[in-house]
């Protein structure tokens, strides 16, 4: 069984959740809304990449890419004039792939009222070296319960990913042997 941040003898050392994690800040302006005058879900999902990239190239030493972008969800609007703060960590990590994980909090940027939760979302990272081909990545040692908590739900999401990608193709693959063919 794999058990966490366990090292093999060519593996980077690990590192501390806490090492990487980050909080990127932002003000949202007139140029950042939709058609409702509420800010776009694009540009929080942007910060959401940013954020996760700076966590990912963090942890890995080097540079990252975002290999996909799953569970975004969105739990309130976020308006013009909000103060958002877009926290991420390393959750997870495998052979060359990390999991980040964002929260997105939104406070008026002129009142002293508690931020509140307005969205999160789970990236998959893939370090990458200079040809752009995956390279492995040191373990991420969680250390708190929270930490060590949200390692393991990570665990469970890598596992389904992986088993949806798996079925996915095998069906492809059994419709294109059966000569199914689309416009
Ligand atoms: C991500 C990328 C480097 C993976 O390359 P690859 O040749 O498929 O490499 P592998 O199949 O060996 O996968 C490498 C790791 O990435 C993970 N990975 C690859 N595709 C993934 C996906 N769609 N979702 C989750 N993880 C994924 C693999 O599970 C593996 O993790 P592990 O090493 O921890 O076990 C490649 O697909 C790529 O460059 N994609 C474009 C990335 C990009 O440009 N992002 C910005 C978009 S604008």
């Amino acid at each position: 069984m794999t058990t966490q941040a366990q090292a093999t003898p060519h593996e980077p050392p690990g590192k501390p959740t806490a090492a990487s994690r980050t909080t990127l800040s932002h003000i949202m302006t007139g140029n950042d809304t939709n058609l409702l005058g509420t800010v776009h879900g694009g540009v929080i999902m942007k910060l959401v990449d940013d954020a996760a990239g700076a966590v990912a190239g963090r942890h890995s030493g080097g540079p990252a890419v975002t290999a996909s972008m799953d569970e975004m969800v969105f739990l309130e609007p976020v308006r013009v004039g909000d103060l958002v703060h877009v926290k991420a960590q390393v959750n997870w990590t495998g052979r060359s792939s990390m999991e980040v994980g964002v929260r997105v909090l939104a406070e008026r940027w002129n009142e002293s009222t508690p931020a509140t939760q307005v969205a999160s979302a789970y990236l998959v990272f893939t370090a990458v070296d200079e040809n752009g081909r995956p390279r492995p990545v040191p373990p991420v040692v969680p250390e708190s319960e929270r930490d060590k908590r949200r390692w393991q739900e990570a665990q469970i999401r890598r596992t389904h990913r992986l088993a949806r990608r798996r079925a996915i193709k095998e069906l492809r693959d059994r419709r294109a042997a059966e000569g199914m063919t689309e416009d």
